[in-house]
């Protein structure tokens, strides 16, 4: 039964409390019956050499605009984009200083960007409600005083943010600082920025189209895309790697892992190095959320082919169900150079439970009714997003305990808080542990179905309105997004 059907002939009421799980999905798909489907893994020959966008430091000028590229089989692919090419250019910025980003709209809708993970002024942060339209332009002035890691950016005008990801406009933007270079981590070439993308062709175009059921499920492309290329290769040499994982998919989620039994030495989660570097083989990546990883191919010999992959992880959902290949490393270069991974990486000061002045709870579960040709909508609290409403304030410098329930639900919420970075303290259903990135600074936290988690944090001084809201994207712009005010 699909879920439009099902909402039609059941009525939202008995919605979550019917089908608290997924069962009903796993009753109607199989492993057999997906191959060839829509949302069916399409896996390429790993010919096309990686691009690495270029850096840009300071003074930055984008343009949104479209661009003509050979993304698949000699044919030209319209797509949306920040510069001359795939991918808007990686902004690298050392803590402690100021950059300027002119942003200019050549697209014929509204657009703006938002600093994923970035401590900036309500006012240049890329509040949905801040765009320039058609033809206009946007001053962006970031003072950047936070841990380095491995932040990004990208649109964020409510109701085509997921449309705008998809269609290219996502880029990476790198803090660094002097306590990371201290740790003298793989760097230049040995550092690699792998933005992990699921496209839709139809022929040789992107096709952004979410029928109603896939507003529920997400939109899920089946070629696996790094750095906007299909299907592509990396030549390595026989030493250490940095990789700086980024789902900027809509709305995959990966479990990704690396073939020949090579290990993730996980360093970094989405605000910074983690206290110690964690061993592990395989890491869950929700969208928005990024990963800093090491990897050793000095064991391999001349030759070897590795693959970064994503292993299954569920089988009721839509995901989860196939492991693929996403990037394939060829290990044919020759290193000198020695690495030992420091045994502290940084210092994270724990938010202790006793200093929140309040706990909220954010209901993530629950549908509402109000969509389309009497669809359910996506919803916090049972709200949907309202660009007047403000719907929950904090006072700067306060600590709070939230909480994200989807002990009842039966889909994945990556959740994001704008404007503040959390600490996880405690994740129960479902998965019931935190995971490896878990242990280091947040701004955005996977809540799979069943789960309920706990985030502490202290909100900076920078007063005025942000916004949280679930980064699968579809569901955002379905309305799964809340205003809140620091006063
Ligand atoms: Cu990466 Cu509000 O988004
Ligand atoms: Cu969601």
């Amino acid at each position: 039964m699909k879920r439009r059907q099902f909402i039609k002939s059941t009525g939202l009421s008995t919605l979550t409390t019917l089908f608290g799980s997924s069962l009903w999905l796993n009753a109607c798909h199989t492993e057999e019956d997906m191959i060839g489907e829509p949302n069916w893994i399409v896996e390429g020959r790993f010919e096309t050499r990686l691009p690495i966008p270029p850096q840009v430091t300071n003074n930055v000028q984008l343009t949104a605009k479209t661009v003509s590229e050979e993304m698949i089989s000699g044919k030209l692919t319209s797509l949306l984009s920040y510069r001359d090419g795939l991918m808007g250019p990686t902004i690298t910025v050392a803590s402690g200083s100021n950059i300027n980003v002119r942003l200019d709209n050549n697209l014929l809708e509204n657009t703006n960007i938002h600093w994923h993970g970035l401590i900036v002024p309500a006012e240049m942060e890329g509040h949905p409600k801040d765009y320039a339209s058609s033809g206009n332009a946007l001053e962006y002035l970031l003072p950047i005083n936070q841990r380095a890691g491995t932040y990004w950016y990208h649109p964020h005008v409510h109701g085509s943010t997921a449309r705008q990801v998809f269609m290219g406009l996502a880029g990476m933007f790198i803090v660094t600082d002097q306590n990371e270079a201290a740790l003298q981590l793989p760097s230049g070439e040995f550092d690699l920025p792998l933005i992990i993308q699921d496209k839709r062709f139809d022929g040789p175009s992107l096709n952004y189209s979410p029928s109603q059921d896939e507003i529920m499920t997400g939109y899920l492309g089946e070629q696996i895309l790094v750095n906007g290329v299909f299907s592509p290769f990396v030549a390595v040499a026989n030493t250490w790697y940095r990789l700086r994982l980024l789902n900027g998919s809509t709305a995959r989620v990966y479990n990704l892992a690396m073939t020949n039994n090579i290990a993730f030495h996980i360093i970094g989660s989405d605000g910074g190095l983690l206290q110690t570097s964690e061993h592990e083989m395989s890491l869950m990546l929700g969208p928005g959320e990024r990963a800093d990883v090491l990897v050793d191919f000095s064991s391999r010999s001349h030759g070897a082919e590795v693959f970064l992959t994503s292993n299954k992880f569920s089988k009721y959902e839509l995901q989860g169900r196939q492991s693929f290949s996403i990037l394939k490393f060829k290990v044919e270069l020759h290193s000198t150079s020695a690495f030992s991974l420091p045994s502290i990486l940084s210092s994270i000061q724990r938010i202790s439970e006793a200093s929140a002045m309040r706990t909220r709870t954010f209901d993530i579960a629950a549908l509402v009714g109000g969509g389309h040709e009497g669809m359910a909508r996506h919803a916090i609290n049972s709200k949907t997003y309202a660009q007047e409403r403000i719907d929950e304030t904090v006072e700067a410098g306060a600590t709070e305990i939230w909480e994200f329930d989807n002990s009842r639900g039966d889909e994945i919420h990556p959740m994001h808080i704008h404007g503040v970075q959390f600490q996880v303290l405690h994740r129960s259903g479902g998965r019931n542990a935190l995971i490896a990135t878990e242990r280091g600074w947040k701004d955005t936290v996977l809540v799979m179905p069943g789960e309920h988690v706990r985030i502490i944090m202290t909100f900076p001084q920078h007063k005025g309105l942000f916004v949280l809201h679930c980064h699968n994207l579809e569901h955002e712009d379905d309305g799964m997004m809340l205003n809140y005010e620091i006063v």
